[in-house]
This record gives C-alpha cells, sequence and structure tokens, in this order.
C-alpha cells in the first residue's frame, strides 16, 4: 500500500519565530516516516509584499536549513523551493481561471492583509489562494498541515479541485486540513490574545528561531502575565501565563496539570526564566546545526536542487495530465 501524500510550507518572508517551530515544523517530525512528505518554502506567496532582493534570497535558505536542523531529514522528505518547480506558477495561472472573484474577497487572510498593506493590495495577494491550491494539488496531497489561519484556504483548494473534477473527469486528489488539535497554537509574549508573528512590531513579542539565549530569557523576563501570581491554566481569563504554560508544555511534553503543580505556591518570577531557559535548551542544538548548515551552502545547494528534481517528477505529471484535458497544447 502506498503512503499517504503530505504537504505543507512556510513562506519565505520574515524571520521564523518559535510559533512557527512548534506549531508546524515540530509537527512535521513526527510524520517522515508514516507519510511520503513534500515541504517546500513558498517563496512565489512572498512576493505578494515587497522584499530586497537578497533578503528573500537568504530568507529562503534559512527557512531550508530550518527545516534541516529541527530535524526534517532530507533523504526521507522532499524538500524544494516553490520557485524551482515551475509547475506551482503554471498551475496558479490555470486556476485563477477557474476561481471566482466572489469566493477570494471572502478570503479572511486576504481582508486582513489588504488592511495591513493598504499602499499595496496588488492581484497577487488577491490570488494567492489559487497558487496555493496549485502547491496543494500538483502532488494530489492527501493531507496538509497547517494552522487555524489557513483553514479557509485549505477549503477553497478543495473547491477548486472538486469544481475541476467535475467539469473534467478525476484529476486531482481532494485533500484535506491537517489541523492537529493538540497542536501548539503559540501567542505573543506581549499580546497573548494574537498569534505570535513574525511580522509584529514589537520585537518583544516574538521569540525567533535566531534569537541568542540572553535575549530569549530577556523577552520571557517581560512576558506580559497578570497579578494573581499563580500559574494556573485558563487561556480566557489569563492569557499570558497560559501562554507560557502552552510553550512549556509542547517542549517538555508536560500535561497543563502537572505544570501546575510544579509551580504551585512559586511565582511568576521562577516560572518564566524555567520556561526561558527549556526553549533555550531545546534551540541550542537547533541552532547551532542551522549556523553550521548556512556556513555550508553547497550542502544547502545540493539538498534544493535534488528536492526540485523530485518534486518537479510528480507535478509535471499532474499539470500533463490538467493541461491535455483543457486543451493546452
Ligand atoms: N499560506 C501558507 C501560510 O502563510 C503558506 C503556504 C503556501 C502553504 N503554500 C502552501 C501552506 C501550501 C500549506 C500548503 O502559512
Amino acid at each position: 500500500m502506498s503512503k499517504k501524500i503530505i504537504l505543507s510550507g512556510i513562506q519565505a518572508t520574515g524571520r521564523l519565530t518559535l510559533g512557527n517551530y512548534l506549531g508546524a515544523i515540530d509537527n512535521w517530525l513526527t510524520m517522515q516516516e508514516e507519510y511520503e512528505c513534500y515541504y517546500m518554502i513558498a517563496n512565489l506567496h512572498s512576493l505578494t509584499v515587497r522584499n530586497d532582493p537578497e533578503v528573500l534570497k537568504n530568507n529562503t535558505l534559512k527557512i531550508l536549513a530550518t527545516y534541516i536542523a529541527a530535524g526534517l531529514n532530507p533523504e526521507k522528505n522532499t524538500l524544494f523551493i516553490q520557485s524551482q518547480v515551475s509547475e506551482h506558477a503554471e498551475l496558479g495561472w490555470i486556476l485563477d481561471c477557474y476561481t471566482y472573484m466572489g469566493e477570494l474577497s471572502r478570503m479572511t487572510q486576504f481582508k486582513d492583509k489588504s488592511q495591513k498593506h493598504s499602499d499595496n493590495i496588488n492581484a497577487g495577494l488577491f490570488t494567492y489562494p489559487a497558487l496555493m491550491a496549485a502547491d496543494i494539488l500538483l502532488y494530489q496531497a492527501d493531507l496538509v498541515p497547517v494552522g487555524e489561519d489557513q483553514r479557509q484556504h485549505l477549503e477553497i483548494t478543495r473547491d477548486l479541485a472538486e469544481r475541476f473534477n467535475k467539469i473534467y473527469g478525476e484529476t486531482f486528489v481532494i485533500p484535506e486540513a491537517y489541523v492537529r488539535k493538540e497542536s501548539a497554537r503559540i501567542m505573543g509574549l506581549q499580546d497573548p490574545t494574537s498569534k505570535m508573528s513574525k511580522s509584529a512590531t514589537n520585537l518583544n513579542d516574538v521569540i525567533f528561531l535566531e534569537d541568542e539565549p540572553e535575549v530569549i530569557l530577556k523577552k520571557f523576563k517581560k512576558a506580559v502575565t497578570d497579578s494573581e501570581n499563580k500559574v494556573k491554566f485558563d487561556p480566557e481569563n489569563k492569557p499570558g501565563v497560559s501562554n507560557l504554560m502552552q510553550i512549556y508544555a509542547a517542549i517538555t511534553n508536560k500535561t497543563m496539570e502537572q505544570i501546575e503543580q510544579e509551580f504551585d505556591g512559586k511565582g511568576y518570577g521562577d516560572f518564566k526564566i524555567t520556561v526561558a531557559n527549556s526553549v533555550i535548551e531545546k534551540l541550542k542544538p537547533i541552532q547551532d546545526k542551522y549556523q553550521e548548515l548556512l556556513n555550508n551552502k553547497e550542502y544547502l545547494e545540493k539538498i534544493y536542487l535534488k528536492g526540485a528534481q523530485e518534486a518537479k517528477k510528480i507535478a509535471s505529471k499532474t499539470l500533463r495530465d490538467v493541461k491535455d484535458k483543457i486543451g493546452i497544447l
């Protein structure tokens, strides 16, 4: 029996955060044995905002280095850069022509991002979901591990696949979102009511995977809590403390009850330092490996070229089938 296919990706814009690691990459590690996995760096999606070209190039490599440093084995997973498999852009265009303006304008991410970048509401930002659908459908992915915020994009992907299949016959596998309930949703340290975001303006809100130990400690010490001085899991009334507990739980695999007991009678000061140290310790080997990889660009190049070649094998087959069906020579 063949393995189920997984595809996911992270945009190449901005530096990766503890949220990206605990919420996404760390989960991917558990899937590499059981599934056939494709992980890409969505650098074409990054063009929907303005980037410094050098920074974009570097970020692309940094994300690849993070994937590997975090433990994604390039022998077992296909790791590739979206732009290097030209089928993505091609199928993206084709799917644009099967996507309605109405459904695209209902996307919450489009609405949010147009508000944030009101000086650059470009057509790419609008058709972003069709390109994402192409990413997924090219590989006939069964499952797409994503955060809650991407669920709507998965829905439109499924709608597009079904629409296409209905007109032209079985072409695409209908993918499912793989949003793990227990997977960590890490919130900002300064604003624990919204997701930790790599584009946050307050740098104390975010732990970047590249942060030095002293910086991590400092940011945790400054994390917003409350005045009760009691470590208790209550996201509604104690969002700050609950978020720190989530982080600690994700890293140590302890339950909330265990954590509450561990810090019973202790103040937030101790608690914050313990959480910070757990993060520092967890990230240390990843950071070391990451630096080593970034100093070895030749190796990274070898991995992404091999990844693109493997990805292209599958993607080109799907695209050929699509073209044949719609009458594109
Ligand atoms: N839109 C996703 C995000 O911002 C990134 C992404 C692009 C993606 N293409 C994808 C995720 C395909 C899963 C599958 O998080």
